[in-house]
């Protein structure tokens, strides 16, 4: 076999193989392949689709290309979750010290930013000293000790989807549902969890841009769940405008950790995070009913439980805990740049990929795969749709390094906040959930 035969097969719209998709997995993770064709393959991928035998086929050459954890019996009771990536989406962060306070053990494997959304690593290793590089070992060992570990994709799990992943977020070939499913659910299906929860996100600041879609994506990562025997929850969420206020590495851990402090009962990032732990304890059979596993879940945060984890969990990786009660000890940014509406009236919307695309230019992601991060830029949004606001307010706040790239992340911005003279009704955060059925189908 020959891997540009391959390129070519898929670049006219056939169909691989087990055994083709095999050998490309295979030759990219030995070196055969360079990065170049397999961006080709990735590009052809792209245009032409995988079945989802294929995308299954892809899923199980990623898993199979390192370890998978295994938890034994204790598989049943952990909860893994995972989003297909969002802007401001720091429901991650929020929810597993959570979880992990209720008693629902977690086991998380997370990426880094991906295209304009931002990352769970990224964010994380904000924190000084946080290391996200656990062996499958330690990562077991963590979990069973203070019952939460979130790692990286290291050499041990799913190598090639690190590998796939970095180059598809340099390549203009992250938005491919095939490419997201398989990246999604081998992730999860070696992180030894078998109760899956997805985020898949809809809107401008999301891979899938129309609700349709995510169904669609959705309903491809649950049937291939069933067929890896992996029980996944998709719940399809809006993220037409960036998720809670802040947008940035070290910001969004601060946002989060003003969340488990219970500053912030009434955001969007506390409704998703409620919402989200309330599916897993219902998924793991603590709780029958929503209502009372968001009290039993919101009594965690009040009395301080969720982020006495959360110190437990930064600890238990190295990190500095300390930026808990003194945020100065996060990298900090030269500039702060309070920007003024300059008109009066109700925030209409706030355009999620704007943000995220001024975001990258203050530096937050990377364009090239080896790019370096800078972790203390960011935009922080002062005001949220359905606020008021009356001309000169600050509707928005840039924290930077660079005067240049401040006068453009501004230009942008501007453009992402629609203010009208009315205020707008705004639709539900969930759109829907898709589980597995008991027969074949998917609901
Ligand atoms: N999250 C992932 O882990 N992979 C994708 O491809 C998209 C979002």
């Amino acid at each position: 076999m020959r891997i540009v035969d391959l390129i070519d097969k898929k670049k006219r719209g056939l169909n691989h193989t087990k055994d083709e998709i095999d050998f490309i997995i295979e030759s990219m993770m030995n070196g055969t392949a360079p990065d170049y064709q397999i961006s080709a393959w990735l590009m052809a991928v792209y245009f032409k689709g995988l079945t989802e035998e294929e995308t299954a086929y892809l899923t199980e050459a990623m898993i199979d290309s390192g370890e998978v954890i295994d938890f034994g019996a204790l598989a049943d009771s952990i909860v893994d979750k995972h989003s297909t990536g969002g802007v401001g989406d720091k429901v991650t962060i929020t929810l597993i010290p959570l979880l992990a306070a209720a008693g629902v053990p977690v086991a998380k494997l997370s990426g880094k930013g991906l295209g304009h959304t931002g990352g769970t690593i990224d964010k994380l290793e904000s924190i000084p000293n946080f290391n996200t590089k656990l062996s499958v070992k330690e990562l077991i060992e963590q979990v069973k000790k203070i019952n939460v570990a979130i790692a990286s994709q290291t050499q041990n799990l799913t190598p090639a989807d690190g590998k796939l992943y970095a180059l598809r977020d340099v390549t203009a070939t992250v938005d491919s549902m095939p490419l997201i499913a398989s990246s999604v659910v081998s992730k999860k299906a070696a992180s030894g969890a078998n109760n899956i929860i997805l985020d898949v996100k809809y809107g401008s600041g999301a891979f899938m841009k129309t609700p349709e879609d995510a169904v669609e994506l959705s309903k491809l990562m649950v049937n291939i769940g069933k067929i890896l025997n992996k029980n996944i929850t998709a719940v399809i969420t809006s993220m037409e405008e960036p998720l809670g206020r802040a947008v940035g590495n070290s910001l969004e851990i601060i946002e989060s950790i003003e969340f488990l402090k219970g500053h912030i009962e009434n955001s969007d990032v506390a409704d998703l995070t409620y919402s989200f732990a309330a599916i897993a304890l219902m998924k793991v059979g603590m709780y029958d009913s929503k209502s009372e596993a968001k009290e039993f879940l919101k009594e965690l945060v009040h009395t301080g439980k969720a982020l006495e984890k959360f110190k437990e969990l930064i600890e238990a990786q190295g990190g500095n805990s300390e930026v808990i009660n003194n945020y100065d000890l996060f990298e900090l940014p030269q500039y702060k740049v309070e920007c003024e509406s300059k008109k009066s009236g109700y925030i209409h919307s706030i355009d999620a990929y704007k943000i995220a695309y001024a975001c990258k230019i203050l530096g937050a992601g990377r364009d090239k795969k080896t790019d370096p991060i800078d972790y203390s830029v960011g935009i922080y949004l002062n005001k949220k749709s359905g606020e008021a606001v009356t001309k000169g307010d600050t509707l928005y706040t840039i924290y930077s390094n660079d005067p240049d790239k401040t006068k453009i992340a501004q230009q942008y911005c501007d453009e992402a906040f629609a203010i009208s003279y009315e205020k707008t009704a705004h639709s539900n955060l969930i759109y829907k959930i898709v589980k597995p059925k008991e027969d074949d189908d998917v609901q």
